[in-house]
């Protein structure tokens, strides 16, 4: 069956972490699995790796193999899993703007290259300023490191358990980069009003 649809397949998108289940990592484990059956049916891999240091983290917060690994060490095994990744850098590289494709395969490289000029143009146009790019390079470094990541998420958590102290109910685990908070529960008197949105294929605590 899987044989079958896998033609109807064109690659496999992981996002790290998981933004609608509440920010929740991905393991090293799954990341590993996930590579395998790509590797099993030809799919390339791409990591949507906006908060790729808050994965980081919380692999070595949470898999005991990891928890002596420094969160640089961990995140060059992360990507030795992915073909291709993707960052907006507003997220875990810290800056105010900017992003980049990153890719193994010269000929899918060249491929974007062409693909890119019906949407932005050559890859040569003026897209980012040579500042930004540098405040990305530099954000890269200051985003993995470990202290920096520590006191962030455990401040997230700080506020999760703070509201979950006033009966507030949010999703669980908190995850690294924001609080969702339950409004169908919380503000019961608010219609749902046009959404488009399905139902979450989980419940909340
Ligand atoms: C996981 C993830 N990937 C990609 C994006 C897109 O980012 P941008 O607005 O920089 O295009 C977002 C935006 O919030 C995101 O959360």
């Amino acid at each position: 069956m899987l044989r079958k649809s896998a033609g109807k397949v064109p690659f496999i998108i992981i996002t790290l972490t998981n933004n609608s289940a509440g920010g929740q990592p991905v393991s090293m484990e799954n990341l590993k699995m996930i590579r395998q059956i790509a590797d099993r049916y030809g799919k390339i891999v791409v990591f949507d790796s906006a908060r790729f240091a808050e994965n980081a983290y919380f692999i070595k917060a949470r898999e005991e193999k990891y928890k002596d690994v420094p969160i640089r060490t961990i995140v060059l095994e992360m990507f030795s899993y992915a073909d291709a990744m993707t960052m907006s850098s507003k997220k875990d590289a810290i800056v105010n703007i900017g992003g980049f494709i990153g890719m193994r395969n010269d000929e899918l490289f060249r491929q974007c290259c062409v693909f890119n000029i019906m949407f932005e143009g050559y890859i040569t146009y003026g897209g980012l300023a040579g500042r930004d790019m540098n405040a990305i390079a530099q954000g890269l470094y200051e985003g993995t490191d470990f202290d920096y990541l520590d006191t962030r998420i455990k401040q997230v958590e700080y506020l999760g358990n703070r509201l979950m102290e006033f009966g507030i109910p949010i999703q669980q685990p908190i995850g690294g980069h924001a609080i969702f908070v339950d409004a169908k529960r919380f503000l019961p008197g608010l219609k749902k009003k046009n959404s488009r949105h399905k139902p979450l294929p989980y419940s909340l605590p």
